[in-house]
């Protein structure tokens, strides 16, 4: 749910790393000591509303550069200077592991049709209404996935990021608190990360509820708390409920077109869709157990017909109102990904004016953005800052 990329097309060809943003990230936050300090970087500081503002949000990592949900692509998102990386979009396996994967299928994201030995394990299944074939991480254990290596989502659009294919294993989630810990500990900066809980009606059906498990495993790392550096999201508003009575931790509802019925309002005959949720009445409904919403960025300001922006919305303003912070998903550099009006040349692979997407949707009054190139998103919001 809520990807953009199945109607992209194209290649990508520039791929520069913003010098300014990668150099600045990590050496100025060297130094921090401090009994204090050190608590305050154990547990968050002051919590969601003490991040930078916009927050820029490395989605899936830096994942314009290096294959998503892979440690490798985390860690290239802290050095770009991102403020939190969304790390991961969680899925189980077989034996009740949580493990970083956009989707249950992993066909398109690991090289698993290169395995003979899973050849077999290959299957149709119904995921939320939706016909789907390929690899599942529910039909998996931990073991076996580790024998598994990411790969590139989209090579048309990213055909550099390829050349990474093959090298790095799919993170556990235990394996990214732990990773947190030592980034924290490395950098003497808190890192902070974003989570999804994916498709939590269909795994719970599975035997596989995701909720328990996520909650459990922040308990053991004491992460669990309203201050820890951790926010939660999903775009099933029941599982949101059901976090917000397991864990303390900030809680976001993701937002999809807004035709669009969360899943578990389908499985359980609740009609509403995502146009109930945004108005004053449903977000007032979602602050009485959320933070925040996760709105995609046509939310903010529609497209008319041609792809144009248009006028933005009330919704930042509606959900401000009511004590609600807005991360809405997802800007990109490459020309597919953006509003027609900032498009540049014809080339599906090339760079499009994101800073002016950037500045369009700064202007609203977003509190931050998941970017694929958080470097990009770090300048933007400097701009922005200074105006
Ligand atoms: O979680 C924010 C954004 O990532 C939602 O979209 O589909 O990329 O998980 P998706
Ligand atoms: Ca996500």
């Amino acid at each position: 749910m809520g990807t953009q990329e199945n109607e992209q097309t194209g290649v990508t060809g520039r791929r520069m790393l913003l010098g300014a943003a990668v150099l600045g990230a990590g050496g100025a936050v060297l130094g921090l000591s401090g009994t204090a300090r050190a608590g305050e970087a154990r547990h968050g500081g002051g919590g969601l509303r003490s991040l930078p503002k916009p927050t820029i949000i490395g989605h899936r990592g830096a994942s314009g550069y290096r294959p998503e949900h892979t440690l490798a692509a985390y860690q290239l998102a802290l050095d770009m200077g991102a403020d939190i990386v969304e790390a991961g979009d969680l899925v189980p396996t077989k034996d009740g592991h949580l493990v970083c994967r956009h989707e249950p299928e992993i066909g398109g994201t690991t090289d698993v049709a290169d395995h003979p030995e899973f050849a077999g394990r290959k299957k149709t299944k119904l995921l939320d209404g939706v016909s789907t074939t390929g690899w599942f991480t529910e039909d998996f254990t931990l073991a076996e996935l580790k024998t598994l290596r990411a790969i590139e989502r989209i090579p048309a659009n990213r055909p550099h990021n390829t050349l990474y294919n093959g090298r790095w294993e799919i993170p556990t989630f235990e394996e990214v608190l732990k990773w947190q810990d030592e980034q924290t500990r490395r950098r003497g900066k808190q890192v902070w990360i974003y989570p999804e809980l994916k498709h939590p009606t269909y795994f719970r059906k599975l035997g596989l509820g995701l909720e328990e498990r996520v909650a459990k495993v922040l308990h053991k790392h004491g992460k669990d708390r309203r201050n820890s550096p951790v926010i939660l999201q999903s775009f099933e508003p029941t599982s949101i409920q059901r976090l917000n009575k397991l864990v303390d931790n900030p809680l976001v509802v993701l937002l999809s077109a807004a035709n669009d019925r969360p899943w578990d309002f389908v499985e359980t005959g609740d009609p509403r869709t995502v146009a109930d949720l945004v108005k004053p009445s449903g977000l007032r409904e979602i602050a009485s157990y959320a933070q925040g919403i996760g709105p995609t960025l046509d939310l903010i300001i529609p497209k008319d017909a041609k792809g144009n922006l248009t006028t933005p919305t009330t919704l930042v303003a509606d959900a401000h109102k009511v004590g609600l912070v807005l991360h809405p998903w997802t800007l990109r550099n490459e020309n597919p990904f953006l509003p027609a009006n900032f498009r540049k040349g014809t080339g599906a692979d090339a760079y499009g004016d994101v800073f002016g997407a950037y500045k369009a949707y700064f202007a609203t009054g977003i509190d931050g953005v998941f970017t694929d190139q958080p470097d990009t998103g770090v300048l933007a919001r400097e701009d922005f800052v200074n105006g």
